[in-house]
């Protein structure tokens, strides 16, 4: 167990690169299961969430060869099981992406049921509704999904809240189901957008992803591919309001600016100089900011996942700002650690009122997720003195080399050993 040592204060400048899109990357190395030739799946971010995935997938007898620290190889051709073991299902949620697409390859999977997390209740109902419709019979006991199906068949889905996960599981079991299968109010996240354009290039045929409306039509198999993950959005968004919050000057470098547009709008409205260029964003904030609104949207709105970062940028803005969190119930929990350094943060059912103050205090701090983590690295480094961060295993589940990058930036930031603490086991 590790924590943050941070010494804040400092501006932040220069140059960070942006790794894969964790949660395409989820999507994607599930998918690859699908085909028994070899995929090669490149700028994978090395991040425990992936690695804990690549072991659920080597668990049920894929082959999973890591040709480098970002480049994976793999082959659904050894699959000796449909049953997902819930050690995993219980590190990371996103193993249950191989629902979908164990039933769509095999007809049958057993996955352990995700409880909630930290952030909320996360129900699977409209994951299994999708499932259900395309001819899957689904029971839960147990504590288990268990889905199977002789046959299933392409057909209708309108689901009833947007969800990533099931847009993306429903998807993976319909792309090799005979006839055609359309899903309505599906979401849209540049991910979802990421993951069907590798099925196509295994030879699925999916069309609409990024509207609201995906059309599958089934074919009988998928081939072999090499495929590159787009830039992480969420990683980007963050280095967007460290740059803001520490009045720093940072370039980001493969980024897709039109993926972090609803950031960058509220960054410019704030203030906040933000140069878009062809895959770099460079973010520049030379004073005090200003308080605004920010409302978390489905995408192409602002993401629930730069929520704790943005409220942690108006903490430090000139006057009153509200922050409503609209996917998530619980996603608060890091406010009570901003109050310790001294910011000002009413919370109201799911909006938060922040009053900007000049600065603040470093504190010992816990992380309570893993975005929260990344927003309270950021308040640290913008606060002065010296702050503590415990459960950072929180971010290293989602930021690849985290200290490593911001140090590069300038940042006065050591990992080291925590004595005498309790793990972190919530889900993210
Ligand atoms: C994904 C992302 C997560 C992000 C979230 C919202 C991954 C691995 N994770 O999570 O980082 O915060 O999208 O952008 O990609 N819901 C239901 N029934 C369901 C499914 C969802 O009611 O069957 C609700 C959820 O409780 C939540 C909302 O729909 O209120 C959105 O959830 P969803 O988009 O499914 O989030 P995840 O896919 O879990």
């Amino acid at each position: 167990m590790n924590e943050y040592l941070i010494e804040g204060g400092k501006a932040l400048a220069g140059e960070v690169t942006i790794g894969g899109a964790k949660n395409a990357a989820l999507g994607i190395l599930a998918a690859a299961i699908m085909t028994d030739e070899e995929v090669t799946i490149e700028n994978l971010p090395n991040v425990s969430d992936i690695n804990v995935l690549l072991e659920a997938i080597a668990g049920i007898g894929a082959t999973v060869k890591r040709l480098d620290e970002h480049t994976v190889r793999m082959s659904g051709r050894t699959i000796t099981s449909e049953t997902v073991d819930s050690e995993y299902i219980q590190k990371i949620r996103a193993s249950y992406y191989l629902l979908g697409a164990l039933l769509g390859k095999r007809g049958k999977a057993t996955v352990a049921m995700p409880g909630g997390c930290n952030i909320g209740a996360r129900p699977m109902d409209q994951h299994l509704k999708g499932l259900r419709a395309l001819g899957a019979e689904v029971v839960t006991e147990n504590g288990f999904i268990k889905a199977k199906a002789e046959e299933m068949r392409g057909t209708h889905i309108f689901l009833d809240v947007v969800s990533v996960g099931a847009t993306i599981n429903i998807m993976l079991a319909a792309v090799m189901t005979q006839g055609m299968t359309i899903i309505e109010n599906v979401a849209k996240e540049p991910h979802i957008v990421d993951v069907a354009n590798f099925l196509n290039s295994m030879g699925a045929n999916i069309k609409g992803a990024g509207t609201d409306v995906i059309r599958i039509r089934g074919v009988s198999q998928l081939h072999a591919s090499t495929y590159s993950i787009i830039p992480d959005q969420i990683e980007a968004g963050t280095f967007m309001c460290l740059a803001v919050a520490t009045k720093g000057d940072i370039l980001l470098k493969n980024v897709i600016p039109k993926h972090l547009e609803a950031i960058t709008a509220k960054l410019v409205e704030i203030g906040a100089e933000v140069r878009e260029n062809d895959d770099s964003i460079r973010v520049v904030a030379t004073r005090r900011l200003r308080a605004t609104q920010v409302k978390t949207r489905v995408y192409p709105g602002f993401p629930t996942d730069m929520q704790p970062q943005m409220a942690t940028v108006l903490t430090l803005s000139r006057g009153i700002s509200t922050v409503t969190e609209s996917i998530f119930e619980n996603r608060f929990l890091y406010v009570a650690e901003l109050l310790k350094m001294g910011a000002k943060v009413s919370v109201e059912g799911n909006v938060a009122v922040i009053e900007g103050v000049e600065e603040l205090a470093g504190a010992a701090l816990d992380a309570p997720d893993l975005r929260a983590g990344a927003a309270l690295t950021i308040a640290a480094l913008a606060a002065k003195g010296k702050s503590t961060i415990r459960q950072i295993e929180y971010i290293e589940r989602g930021y690849e080399n985290f200290e490593g990058k911001l140090r590069e930036l300038g940042a006065s930031i050591t990992k080291q050993p925590v004595k005498g603490r309790g793990k972190a086991s919530g889900i993210a």
